[in-house]
């Protein structure tokens, strides 16, 4: 969710409409870590229950809110049409292994097994790995796997195995950004490819709505809430505090995390993304470790 200020939920009164802080409220008139010894530990555990809740209604939906929306299907051709570069053109695909960072329900990874490369999609939510297997199964897709791994936080079980690695809006969300980097620095393969999406601002309805409107017209603007209003519902839902990266910003911690910026630009809705095409470059050998 867009913050001006950083949520006091951890510390003492939240009166933002976060569903733990107002079940906190409304159970007792003060915040839930006021609620004597049990405070942290039922509020951790109705974190917890939340964050589940948000995956299985982003799990359940997100097929129905993606599917066949213009913008979405662009940005997959978008990534597609990356892939195809750093794979290279007269490469036979079955032989190009992919690592898509967080690959949730698995869009993009089954976009990309349409061209054939050997895919492993990666999530630290359980749940969402689960509904990306069942889907695979259903679909009988031989070419790609699902793990429940945190790039950011688990021990990843390849190094420099990948010939391209893709991150779709996925920095903002984790807690460590500069470590979900070095994490996919360390799966390619040496002058590998990969492709990082993230949002530069907050997903916010009205401002993204008028942008849309200002520069496309009713239609697209009015398609957009389609990806809008349950995109702010997930997010408003959850406490995070999310890492929106301005293009510079992005291409820093790219540059510092051993990255070479090979082409750079502004994409999806309202041009709310900054994407980064990126080869990985041999540099100190702490960046490695
Ligand atoms: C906004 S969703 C994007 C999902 C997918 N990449 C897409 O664009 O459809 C963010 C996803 O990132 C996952 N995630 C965030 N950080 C992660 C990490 N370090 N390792 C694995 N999954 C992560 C979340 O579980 C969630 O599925």
């Amino acid at each position: 969710m867009a913050r001006t200020e950083p949520c006091p939920f951890d510390k003492s009164v939240c009166y933002e409409w976060h569903p733990v802080c107002t079940l906190g409220r409304g159970m007792s008139g003060v915040s839930l870590p006021a609620i004597g010894g049990a405070g942290p530990a039922l509020s951790a555990g109705l974190h917890r229950g939340i964050e589940h809740a948000v995956a299985v209604g982003y799990g359940l939906t997100y097929d129905a809110i993606v599917s066949s929306f213009p913008p979405y299907e662009a940005l997959l051709e978008e990534v597609a049409g990356y892939a195809k570069r750093s794979v290279g053109l007269r490469r036979d695909p079955r032989s190009a292994h992919v690592l898509d960072v967080a690959s949730g329900i698995g869009t993009l990874a089954f976009r990309l097994a349409r061209e054939g490369y050997t895919i492993v999609g990666l999530d630290g939510v359980e749940y969402l790995v689960e509904i990306a297997r069942e889907k695979r199964r259903a679909r009988n897709v031989a070419n790609v796997a699902f793990h429940r791994i945190d790039i950011g936080g688990d021990e990843v079980p390849w190094r420099e195995a990948f010939d391209f690695a893709v991150s779709l809006h996925t920095l903002y969300w984790h807690p460590r950004p500069a470590q979900v980097l070095a994490a996919t620095r360390r799966a390619l393969r040496p002058g590998g490819h990969a492709l990082f999406l993230n949002y530069s601002r907050p997903a916010r309805v009205l401002p993204t709505f008028k942008t849309i409107l200002a520069s496309e017209g009713w239609g697209p603007a009015l398609g957009a809430l389609r990806w809008l209003l349950p995109t702010a519902l997930f997010e408003g839902c959850r406490d995070f505090e999310p890492h929106y990266m301005a293009a510079e910003e992005l291409h820093d911690a790219l540059t510092q995390a051993g990255f070479e910026i090979l082409d750079a630009k502004r994409t999806f809705l309202g041009e709310i993304s900054c994407l980064a095409w990126v080869r990985r470059v041999e540099c100190a050998a702490e960046i490695d470790r």
